[in-house]
C-alpha cells in the first residue's frame, strides 16, 4: 500500500518516478480508474492550496470527493481520526488526505487501515507533496539538483517543508543552507549549516522564503514585521543582489513585506505561482501511485484509460 507519510521514505528513483508523472500529467496526460473510485480530503487545519490542489487533482483524475468538512463531522462529537478514516473505508473511499496539527498524527493509522493515507501536512513535522511540487519547479527551471545552493531562509525551527525539503534535496545532490533568525535554526535538524541571509543570497540558486508561523510559537507579542523584513526577509536591496538566474520560492501562503518585499511577489525571478501550479500536477502523480498500490483492479494497466 504506498502511502506518502514524509519524503524521508521516498527512494531517490520514486522521487524521479512521481516528477516524471507530474511532467507527463502537466503535458496532457490522462489516467482516469475505470471503476467509480472515491477520495476524501480531511483537513483539520486551515488550507487554501493544498486542499484546493488535492480537489482538482481528484477531479482531473475522474475521482468523486467526498465532502468532508472537520466543522461539520462527528469529530465535533469526539470521533477519533482513527475512527473516522476506518469509517470512511468502510463505507467505500479509497483514499485520503489528511492535514492535522499533531507531529506523526500517522502513525496511529498505517498498519490498521487498508487504504491510502497521503501526508497533507502533519503539526511541525512533513508536507511531503509540498516538497515534490519544489522539486518539480527547481528541476522545470535547472534541469537538475546535483551542484545547486538552496536557501531556506526564516522560521524553519516550526516549518514543515524546511525539513521535508532539506532531506529531499540533500539526497539529491543540492548544498542546504538555513538562514533567517538564529533562535529559530535548530541545530539538531542536522541537515544543513546556518548562514546570515546578507551572506547567502549572492551564492544561491534559489532563495526559498518561509512564512513565520505565528500560530505555531508559544511566545507572541514581540514580533515587528518590519524588523523581521529589514533583518531577515528578501528586501528590493537584496533581491538586486541575487545571482543572475537564480530564483524565489515560497510555499505561500505569503505574508507580504514580511518575508519578501510586496513587489517581489510576482517579479520575474519569483516562482511562486508557478509552485501552486506544479503542485496539481505533483499530486495527481501522488494520487496515481496510491491507486495503483491497492488490491482489486487499481494496481491493473488495463484497468486504466490512457
Ligand atoms: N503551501 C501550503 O501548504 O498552503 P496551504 O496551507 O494554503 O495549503
Amino acid at each position: 500500500l504506498n502511502h506518502l507519510l514524509t519524503t524521508n521514505e521516498l527512494k531517490v528513483e520514486e522521487i524521479y518516478q512521481i516528477l516524471a508523472d507530474a511532467k507527463r500529467f502537466a503535458e496532457g496526460m490522462e489516467w482516469r480508474p475505470e471503476q467509480a473510485t472515491f477520495a476524501a480530503n480531511l483537513f483539520f487545519e486551515a488550507s487554501t492550496r493544498t486542499k484546493s490542489s488535492f480537489e482538482v487533482a481528484e477531479r482531473k483524475l475522474g475521482l468523486e470527493v467526498i465532502p468532508f468538512e472537520v466543522a461539520t463531522s462527528s469529530v465535533q462529537k469526539g470521533e477519533t481520526l482513527y475512527d473516522t478514516v476506518k469509517t470512511l473505508e468502510a463505507i467505500g473511499v479509497h483514499a485520503v488526505v489528511i492535514r492535522h496539527g499533531q507531529d506523526r498524527y500517522f502513525d496511529e493509522l498505517v498498519g490498521k487501515v487498508d487504504i491510502p493515507i497521503i501526508n497533507g501536512g502533519d503539526g511541525c513535522g512533513h508536507h511531503p507533496t509540498q516538497s515534490l511540487l519544489d522539486l518539480m519547479t527547481i528541476y522545470q527551471e535547472f534541469g537538475r539538483f546535483a551542484g545547486l545552493k538552496i536557501a531556506i531562509v526564516g522560521d524553519i525551527r516550526h516549518s514543515r517543508v524546511a525539513r521535508s525539503n532539506a532531506d529531499v534535496l540533500t539526497r539529491l545532490g543540492a548544498e542546504v543552507c538555513f538562514s533567517g533568525p538564529r533562535e529559530w535554526y535548530d541545530a539538531s535538524f542536522n541537515l544543513a549549516q546556518y548562514q546570515p541571509i546578507d551572506e547567502v543570497i549572492e551564492d544561491s540558486d534559489v532563495v526559498m522564503l518561509l512564512r513565520v508561523q505565528h500560530e505555531r510559537h508559544s511566545l507572541k507579542g514581540n514580533f515587528s514585521a518590519s524588523d523581521y523584513h529589514q533583518h531577515y526577509g528578501l528586501t528590493i536591496e537584496r533581491e538586486k543582489r541575487m545571482k543572475s538566474g537564480s530564483i524565489i520560492m515560497h510555499p505561500a501562503p505569503v505574508n507580504r513585506n514580511v518575508e519578501i518585499a510586496d513587489s517581489l511577489v510576482e517579479c520575474s525571478r519569483s516562482r511562486i505561482f508557478k509552485q501552486m501550479q506544479n503542485g496539481v500536477y505533483v499530486r495527481m502523480a501522488v494520487i496515481k501511485r496510491s491507486l495503483e498500490s491497492l488490491k482489486g483492479g487499481f494496481h491493473n494497466e488495463t484497468a486504466y484509460q490512457k
